[in-house]
Parts: structure tokens; sequence; C-alpha cells
């Protein structure tokens, strides 16, 4: 028998510091569903090393960051966002401060300890602030301990949000969203959840790719839900690839900083010869695209199958206080940092684009937000500049959280809700066909849609994109839902997204590198590239 729904005043689907700083900034009197596919702590958010940018040097500004942030996005930013975030930066950084997060700090005789800012790519201030290389974590269980002592926030964990409901789906006149299925990963079972506002917090998409720094989670599950419900998806096609990460046969997604690069670290051809001057004057702080597509460009030439990072020239102290991750994680390998260079290659790292969210964190679908790597605000442009991440997750989780509570109002408590309907599907009996699609997927967006595009490989990826597509509906619409495939009938949706969004931009620009349209064209293509969905509707309140 059906169970009944699961109502909740918000459910947040998503629990890195997008969802989580959002949870904890909505009210004690608003009952909160907090969700996650696996376990709490599981997301990009607990692996970020660099940190997070704000201005908080007496020497930087505001005028600064947003600049920086406004290069990086290779002119098509919205300038207008970039300023809001810019500006709350500063506070949120405070806030965090408060929730316990441990930051870096060093001691300064005349005003006692001051927080240590590292540098990254296309900043042109120290004004990254960290936890030694362990940021992420440090902000993922500070913010953890915090939402488990909230007698108002009721956490998921091992919960996997597959489909929306919304007034549009159940042709009740209205659009707005009502809630979501979820699937109960360990009673094998799919909940009905009503919620008044229903916030989308589910992260990237790096998964899409062979190759990537994101932990297994990261398939884009809340873009491609967002993008079935009616939202509009944008900039799909800027997906930034990670200069360098841990290059090793049995190292699985492991990054290195960029703050290596930041405290002086040098990349070196095998023959130990530096190269990065010869591609940008920023040299090994140009931002990610640039140097991402040298090394491309390098390993290619050169045939190897990596390069060097090298920061062994640093004394071994140094090194060790401030990358003690890293440090200890090679050292597994028989790697040691402070005697020699490191091997990397680049692998997908962070989707700048997603669900189109406005600067309320409000969707095209009424009581529908999307925050963190999941949404495109217009913050990032053609490529996120280092740290500006977990600064966009904190502000947006912020302004949800204020928006949602001038609305609190005005959203009814669903009512009839309908169950999941299993009454048509049998158990899997194919999953080779699950596990071989997954495989091929990935590969064929490595090889195509990757670092370096053309119009033939994007052609081509279409092509299998499309059979692809169909033997995912059909296997859907016949069977049982596993984890697996309800992860990869996401990914195949967003890699359909990327690959569109890819072949609409006849250019080069930012993280977008098409060697039959190596140019940027400002005359005609400044600006995202945005898709809307059959069943699309622009909001109206
Ligand atoms: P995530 O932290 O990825 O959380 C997503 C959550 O959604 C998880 O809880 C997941 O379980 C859940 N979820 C997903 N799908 C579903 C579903 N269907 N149902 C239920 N739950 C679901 N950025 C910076 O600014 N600074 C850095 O130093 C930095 N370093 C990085 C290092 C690495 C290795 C990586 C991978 C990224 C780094 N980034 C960095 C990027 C940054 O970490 C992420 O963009 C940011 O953490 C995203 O936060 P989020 O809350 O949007 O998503
Ligand atoms: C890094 O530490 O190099 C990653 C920073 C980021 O992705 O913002």
């Amino acid at each position: 028998m059906a169970s009944s729904p699961i109502l909740h005043d918000v459910l947040i689907i998503g629990s890195g510091a997008a969802g989580l700083s959002l949870a904890l900034r909505l009210p004690a009197d608003l009952s909160v569903a907090l969700v996650s596919k696996q376990r709490i702590n599981e997301g990009n958010t607990y692996y970020a090393q660099g940190g997070i940018s704000a201005v908080l040097h007496e020497r930087d500004s505001i005028e600064s960051h947003v600049t920086d942030t406004l290069i990086a996005g290779a002119g098509i930013c919205n300038e207008a966002v970039v300023r809001l975030v810019v500006e709350r930066g500063p506070e949120n950084i405070q806030w965090l401060d408060g929730q316990g997060v441990a930051f870096t700090r060093f001691p300064n005789p005349a005003t006692g300890p001051e927080f240590h800012l590292t540098r990254e790519g296309g900043h042109s201030h120290r004004r990254v602030i960290h936890a030694a290389d362990h940021t992420g974590k440090s902000v993922q269980t500070s913010l953890d301990e915090q939402v488990m002592q909230r007698p108002n926030i009721d956490i998921y964990e091992n919960h996997l949000a597959l489909d929306l409901i919304t007034e549009g789906k159940l042709n009740r006149g209205g659009r707005r969203v009502l809630g979501a299925y979820i699937y109960d990963l360990e009673k094998n079972q799919v909940h009905t959840f009503g919620a008044r506002f229903v916030v989308i917090a589910t992260g990237g998409a790096g998964k899409v790719y062979l190759y990537t720094s994101n932990p297994d989670v990261a398939t884009g599950d809340g873009i491609a839900m967002a993008w079935r419900a009616g939202c509009r998806v944008a900039n799909m096609e800027f997906i930034q690839f990670h200069p360098t990460c841990l290059y090793h046969p049995l190292a699985k997604s492991f990054l290195i900083t960029e703050a290596v690069r930041g405290e002086g670290g040098h990349l070196l051809l095998p023959s130990g010869e530096r190269f990065m001057h010869r591609f940008d004057e920023r040299e090994e702080l140009a931002p990610r695209d640039i140097v991402a597509r040298a090394i491309d460009h390098e390993m290619k030439r050169t045939g190897a199958d990596h390069l060097l990072l090298d920061i062994s020239h640093k004394p071994a102290l140094f090194v060790r206080e401030h990358f003690p991750t890293i440090y200890s994680e090679c050292l597994k390998f028989g790697i040691d940092i402070t005697r020699e260079p490191i091997p990397v290659v680049p692998a997908a790292h962070y989707t700048c684009g997603g669900v189109v969210a406005d600067s309320n964190a409000q969707t095209d679908i009424p009581g529908l937000y999307c925050i963190g790597e999941a949404a495109y605000t217009g913050l990032h442009g053609a490529n996120r500049m280092a740290s500006n991440s977990l600064l966009e997750c904190l502000v947006y989780g912020q302004l949800a959280a204020e928006n949602i509570l001038r609305q609190r109002d005005s959203m009814p408590m669903p009512t009839d809700l309908p169950p999941w309907d299993e009454s048509r599907v049998s158990d899997p009996n194919e999953e080779v066909m699950v596990s071989h699609n997954w495989d091929e997927l990935r590969r064929f967006m490595w090889d195509y849609v990757g670092i370096v595009r053309s119009n033939r490989r994007l052609e081509r990826a279409k092509r299998r994109i499309k059979m692809l597509k169909q033997e995912i509906r059909e296997y859907y619409s016949d069977f049982r839902v596993t984890n697996d495939l309800l992860e990869l009938r996401n990914l195949v949706d967003v890699a359909d997204l990327i690959i569109r969004s890819a072949r609409r931009r006849h250019e080069s620009r930012g993280l977008h590198y098409n060697l039959d349209h190596p140019f940027t064209d400002d005359q005609l293509q400044k600006g995202p590239t945005i898709l809307y969905p059959d069943n699309y509707c622009p909001r109206r309140y």
C-alpha cells in the first residue's frame, strides 16, 4: 500500500555548501527536509581545497574582485549579479566563521591572529580564505554539526530525488512545484515528498566525463530534473576542466589545488622545462581555461600521458604546513612533494551553467529555487574564477532564505499528491545495458565534447546521445528504478544539454574552444546560451 506523503515547509535537495547554508538560515518555525543521496558529507563541497574568495584585505577592493571575475568570465558574466555576490562576500565569511569553520590564521604581533589569504588564477590580489588545503571538509563538517542541532531540520540520508512533482505535470491548471518523488535507497522504496517550497541544491555534473575531480554523486540530477519539469537551462557548454589532478593509476579523482601554483608551484614538461610563459603572461596563474588548454596542447604535442607540477623548491616545512592533505595523499602513492614534482593531468571539474535562477534564486517554476553549482545565476560567465563557487553557494543560500521568508504566507501546503506509480514495471533484467551505457557516455563526452572541440566531434556526439536517450527512455519505462539507472538517465539528459549548447556557440569563448571557430565573436555571440524545454512557460506571479 502507498504510504502518505511526507510534508515539510521547505524541501532542500542536496546537502553541500548551498543546501546547508540555506537550511541554517531558515527560521526555526519552518520545517525543513534536507535530502542527500548518500551520506550528508558526500558532495563536491567536502573535497574543495583552495578556499573561498572574498574581499578581506585592506588593500583589496570590491571593484577589483568584480573586475577579475568579469575578465575570467570572458565578457558574458551578468555584472549586476557579480557585484551582488562579491559585495556579500565578507559578511558570508563572517557568518561561516561564526558557524565554527577553522580558517587558517597567522600571528600578527600588532593586531593578533589574522586570516591567511592565498592566491589563485585570475585573482589580482590575495583574497582566497582557506582552511589549509581542506577548506571544503572544514566547511562541510562545521555546517553538518550545526544542522544536526536544529530540531526543525529533518535529515534524509541515502535518499535520491528522482523527479519533481508540479501542477503542470498533474494537469492541475497552475504551474507551481508541489514536491518530489524520492527514492529511499536503503528501503528500496519511492516516497512522495510534498513541500511549499522546493530547492534544488544538487551540485554539478562532472561525472558526465570519463576523468573528473568530482565525487560519484555529481551526476547533474537537479539540472536534469528541473529541465524535465520545464525550467530553462543556460551556458551548459562551459564545463571547467581543472588543469591539475593527480595522475596515478591507483588514484581516483584527486585534485592538486591551484593554490600550489598560487604559492609558487611551477608546471613542467617531462623534460623539466617550464612552458606556461609561451601561452600567457600570467604564466601558472592564468585563468584555468588557458592553463588546461596549454597542458592539453603540450601533452598532445609531446605525446606525454601527463605533465608535472613542482613545489619542491619551497622549504619542506612550508609545503607540509600549507598542503598537508596533498602531501599525505601523494605520499600514499610514493610521491614526496617536498622533494619531487607531482604527475598531473586535467579533468572535468566544474559545471558553469545550470538551471536559470534569478537573483532571488527562483527558477521558472513558482516555488522552485535552485542554488549552488546546479544553478546558472550569471556569476561565472564563460569561465568560473577559482574559489568563486563556494562563495556563490553561500550567497545564494542566503538570498533563497530571504526570498522564502518574504513568500512564506503565499504558498499553501500541497494536498492530494499522487503516489509513485510502479504498477506497469518489472524488475530490471539487463543491468549490463546500464553499466555499458554509463561507460560509453563518459568516454565519448571526454573524446568529443572535452577541452578542445570541433564541429565534427560535436556532430558525432549528437548522434551517439540520440541513440542512448532512446534506449534509456525505453528501459526506464519498462523496469523498476535503480540508483544507477536514475543517475544514467540524468547524465544522458545533461550530456544532451551540453552538446546542444556547444553546437549553438559558433565561436570560442572562455571554456568553450572549437577548432572550427577559434575566435571570439563579440558582434553576434556575446551572451549566454539559453535552452528552452518543450514544456517551458514564462513565470507569472
Ligand atoms: P555539492 O557540494 O556537490 O552537494 C550536492 C549535494 O546534492 C550532495 O549532498 C549530493 O548528495 C546531493 N544530491 C545530488 N543529487 C541528488 C539527488 N538526486 N537526490 C538527493 N540528493 C542529491 N570551489 C571553490 O569555491 N573553492 C575551492 O577551493 C574548490 N575546490 C574544489 C575542489 C574539488 C575537488 C571539487 C570537486 C570542487 C571544488 N570547488 C571549489 C567547487 C565547489 O566545491 C563546488 O562547486 C561546491 O562545493 C558545490 O556545492 P553545492 O552545494 O552546490 O553542491
Ligand atoms: C582548487 O583548489 O584548485 C580548486 C579551487 C576551485 O575550484 O575554485
